[in-house]
């Protein structure tokens, strides 16, 4: 399943590694050949290609520990996916990031191998790393297994879940920040956006192509982009950021922008459902979009008092919110969705929990606390105590109702957070590249509104920003032809789209046309 975005709340029960604290390889001297050797990749990442004959390969890289540190000689291992390009031969490699922070590239560019193809156009190698905190690479898990399901069933994960919530959270991530920093406290501050840019910069020496990065980075990947854009700028050849996140917000601030547009996308949901009753069940009883969504509220506000079950499954409000959340941000999930929720307005529990888990696509990484790891280490603000975080909550409250209580959990972590990145990058984002890049937001997209995009173009000389005029998590949360070809000509000449352009999507919300349909109206188009 490909995944991108900021995380959902992490206390919840997920299969990955139980904790180890990796060793450091002290001993391992730079005098490594920087030649990278692909080789076969594990199968894992081979069942999850959507193309089962498409070959990809794997490499590992050896890295510097501590970029600040030139005396130090310990390194890490970074562990690389590539696939080919379809045009041979490469116009070379396109680097890239999915976000989170703590997305584990690998398996996200692997299973997403046809899209990431088809919007760089086939002729270039595509690249991905886990980046350090996640997976096996400096790997910032705070639990083991059995210890994450307690807490997810002792701790809430929404911050208005209940009236004791709020209070029970701060006291859990007090806790959890204390036992992150016993058990990481010797890799944290290696963990961090300005050691991965040097990273990214690292495996395109590597590569020994004309040491100049191409990168397309979504959602957090864009907080990415933007910062190795702004430490390498005669180095960027060409940026792809889409679904644009506020850099500065993301480096200084309990976060507040980012949920600008979650209650007008989620409004989508119901508009959506009411232009197209055929394919909406709830749109039966001729209802305005406008009633369809107060109905929805009075729903949940009563669910968290009153959780259904028929006899045997539960539920409760925190699991459908995660729910609605996850498909916030992929319309092509909201006629399932209607489906769901009008079963269970109906009463009928069974269909509802039968339907629900076809539409609970996971956001979860193999490394839950890594979001907290990258985020919080290089974050400038911190809050010893409730009271004063109080307002940080507020003013969520009031910007979103759908996503309000949602990323309490990560701020109230970093407010508590006890470790410090070694580097974090101190300057402004006013920045002139050697290439110019291209943002790209959505006009309603729940986590990364266009306001971000706007504030983050104008800094960045030369650049433009397309306006996607969709739904959903970044562009290719409902994909556009007109969007696609403007990232294509992009990698292929350097050519930007004109400034004020605005792409349609080509699935409208409620149809039940794929990605395939815009594959092949792109192919018949080109
Ligand atoms: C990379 O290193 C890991 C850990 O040492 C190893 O398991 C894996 O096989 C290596 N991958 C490749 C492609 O060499
Ligand atoms: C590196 O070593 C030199 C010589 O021993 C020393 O002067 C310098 O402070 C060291 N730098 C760091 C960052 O430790
Ligand atoms: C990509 O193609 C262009 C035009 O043919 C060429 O100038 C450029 O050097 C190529 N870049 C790489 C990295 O191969
Ligand atoms: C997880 O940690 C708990 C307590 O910290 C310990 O009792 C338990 O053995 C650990 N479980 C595993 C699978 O390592
Ligand atoms: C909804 O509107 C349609 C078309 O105006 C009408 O045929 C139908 O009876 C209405 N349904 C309800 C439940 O009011
Ligand atoms: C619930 O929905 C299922 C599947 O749609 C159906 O088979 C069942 O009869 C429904 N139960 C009730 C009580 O309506
Ligand atoms: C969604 O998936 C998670 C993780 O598998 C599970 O805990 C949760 O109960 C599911 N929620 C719904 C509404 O099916
Ligand atoms: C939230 O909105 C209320 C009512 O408009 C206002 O009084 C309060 O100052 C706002 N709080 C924050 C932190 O924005
Ligand atoms: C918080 O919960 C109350 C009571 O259910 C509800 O009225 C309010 O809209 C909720 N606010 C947010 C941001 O979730
Ligand atoms: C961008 O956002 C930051 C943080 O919210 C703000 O301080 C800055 O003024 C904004 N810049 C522009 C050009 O809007
Ligand atoms: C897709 O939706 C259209 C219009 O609602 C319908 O005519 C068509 O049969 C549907 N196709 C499939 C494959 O479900």
């Amino acid at each position: 399943m490909f995944r991108l975005g900021p995380l959902t709340p992490l206390f919840v029960a997920i299969t990955a590694n139980a904790l180890s604290l990796p060793s450091l390889n002290d001993n391992v001297f730079l005098t490594r050949s920087n030649v990278i050797h692909w080789g076969p990749c594990d199968t894992s990442f081979e069942t999850a290609k959507p193309i089962p004959s498409y070959p990809i390969d794997c490499a590992n890289l050896t890295v510097p520990l501590d970029y600040t540190n030139p005396n130090s000689t310990a390194t890490i291992n970074l562990e690389l996916l590539r696939i080919p390009a379809y045009k041979k031969p490469s116009n070379g490699s396109i680097l890239f990031n999915f976000g989170g922070p703590g997305d584990d590239g690998r398996m996200s560019l692997a299973a997403g191998l046809d899209r990431f193809l088809a919007i760089t156009g086939n002729q270039n190698d595509l690249i991905v790393f886990d980046p350090r905190g996640t997976v096996n690479t400096l790997t910032m898990s705070c639990y083991n297994d059995t210890e994450r399901a307690q807490a997810s069933l002792e701790y809430p994960a929404f911050s208005n879940a209940s009236d004791t919530a709020v209070g029970t959270m701060w006291t859990s991530d007090q806790v959890l920040a204390n036992l992150c920093h016993e058990r990481l406290k010797d890799i944290g501050s290696y963990v961090g956006t300005a050691f991965v840019a040097r990273d990214l910069m690292s495996v395109v020496d590597a590569l020994d192509e004309d040491g100049m990065l191409r990168y397309w980075g979504g959602s957090y990947g864009t907080v990415l982009g933007a910062t190795v854009a702004a430490m390498f700028p005669d180095r960027i050849d060409r940026m792809v950021l889409d679904g644009v996140d506020n850099s500065h917000e993301y480096y200084h601030a309990y976060e507040v922008e980012w949920l600008t547009d979650s209650d007008k996308t989620f409004a989508g949901f119901f508009s959506g459902c009411v232009a197209t009753p055929d394919a909406c069940p709830l749109a039966r009883d001729n209802k305005s979009a406008d009633q369809l969504e107060s109905d929805f509220y009075s729903f949940l506000d009563n669910l968290k008092y009153h959780p259904l079950t028929d006899g045997s499954s539960i539920v409760a409000y925190p699991d459908f919110k995660n729910l609605i959340i996850l498909d916030l941000y992929a319309p092509s999930l909201w006629p399932q969705l209607a489906v769901a929720l009008d079963r269970l307005y109906r009463g009928n529990i069974t269909a509802y929990t039968s339907i629900s888990s076809l539409v609970n696509t996971s956001l979860q990484t193999t490394t839950p606390e890594s979001v907290f790891g990258i985020k919080c280490s290089e974050k400038s603000v911190r809050t010893p105590t409730l009271a004063g975080f109080i307002p940080a909550i507020e003013a969520k409250y009031n910007v979103t109702r759908i996503l309000g209580d949602v990323f309490v959990h990560q701020d109230m972590m970093c407010a508590n957070w006890e470790m410090q990145a070694k580097e974090v990058y101190q300057g402004d984002f006013m920045v002139r590249t050697k290439n110019p890049v291209l943002f790209i937001s959505n006009t309603y997209d729940p986590v990364t509104p266009i306001v971000s995009g706007k504030n983050m173009s104008s800094g960045f000389e030369g650049s433009v920003l397309l306006e996607h005029h969709g739904y959903g998590h970044a562009s290719i949360a409902q994909p556009s032809v007109c969007t696609i070809k403007a990232t294509q000509k992009y990698y292929h000449t350097g050519e930007l789209p004109a400034s004020g352009t605005i792409c349609e999507p080509d699935i409208p919300l409620f149809s039940n046309k794929t990605w395939n349909d815009v594959m092949i109206k792109l192919n018949s188009t080109s």
